[in-house]
């Protein structure tokens, strides 16, 4: 496998001796599933906005594609942003427009301004915007308006909006924080099929390490903006949790054999 994505030494300063981020480093392959975990604070959501440069990162170099990402220009970073989908925690819809047009503007990165304020698509656009609907289950929601649908249909909306930019990468800050169980596993099923069927790669910020544990090829453990462990979730000890979490964790798993990564057991068809 290919290496799509590298982080060297990057650091965020906020403050004079405030740092969110201090010296992350790490890759991430084509296709993987890379989840990130740590305490409330700990740079998640910084992190994953540094990478398509929402957050300008302090000092280090980070290459998407082979290409540095920190030096881009405005058209070239437009570019770059193309190759990487965003999924929220809240999802971040037009809730009065319907599920099919929300879907579309994941398309306007790739229109210039003027046409993608018209709203203009071609047919093809809408074609494989309705394709994705479909392999996400929501072929029969397609023209209700969003303010309609629950949270979990929402998400997969949220995730169809990424899909149809033809992404590399998605960067999913949370995306199922707002969530009920059943929901999330629809969700995580999905982000899970979307990197072993389309090989695109997933970095997901989780606060659930159960969850990490089951869908991951490797997990980024995080603690006050360094990285204090990555690797498989095997390697994923009770002791090294604590560590990422520190010592007001208490026993966040009581058995970790119970999560080890299981085959996930939903299936779907991309085209
Ligand atoms: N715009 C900002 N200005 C100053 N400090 C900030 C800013 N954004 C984040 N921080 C600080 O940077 C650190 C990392 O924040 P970040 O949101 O990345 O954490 P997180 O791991 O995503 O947390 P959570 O799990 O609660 O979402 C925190 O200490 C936060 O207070
Ligand atoms: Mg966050």
């Amino acid at each position: 496998m290919t290496t799509l994505l590298t982080l060297d030494k990057v650091s965020k300063q906020y403050g004079r001796d405030s740092w969110a981020l201090k010296d992350v480093s790490f890759s991430v392959k084509s296709g993987a599933f890379v989840s990130i975990i740590g305490p409330s604070g700990a740079g998640k959501s910084t992190m994953l906005r540094c990478i398509n440069r929402m957050i300008e990162p302090s000092e280090g170099s980070i290459q998407f594609q082979g290409k540095e990402t920190t030096s881009l220009k405005r058209k070239e970073l437009r570019q770059m942003r193309t190759g990487i989908g965003m999924v929220f925690q809240h999802f971040n819809l037009v809730e009065r427009l319907s599920v099919i047009e929300n879907v579309l503007h994941g398309r306007l990165g790739y229109k210039n301004p003027l046409t993608g304020a018209l709203g203009i698509y071609t047919e093809a656009e809408k074609r494989e915007a309705q394709e994705i609907l479909h392999a996400l289950g929501l072929g029969e929601f397609m023209f209700k308006r969003c303010d309609q649908l629950s949270g979990g249909q929402k998400q997969r909306v949220g995730i169809a909006r990424a899909l149809v930019q033809n992404p590399k990468l998605l960067l999913c800050d949370e995306p199922i924080a707002s969530l009920d169980p059943n929901a999330s596993k629809v969700i995580m099923d999905h982000l899970r099929s979307i990197t072993t069927k389309m090989g695109i790669s997933v970095l997901v910020n989780l606060h659930q390490v159960d969850v990490a544990l089951n869908y991951s090829d490797s997990i980024i453990g995080v603690n006050r903006g360094k990285i204090v462990f990555n690797g498989a979730p095997e390697q994923l000890t009770q002791d090294r949790i604590h560590h990422i979490y520190g010592s007001e964790a208490g026993e966040l798993i009581m058995d970790l054999s119970e999560h080890r990564r299981g085959e996930t057991t939903t299936s779907y068809e991309f085209g």
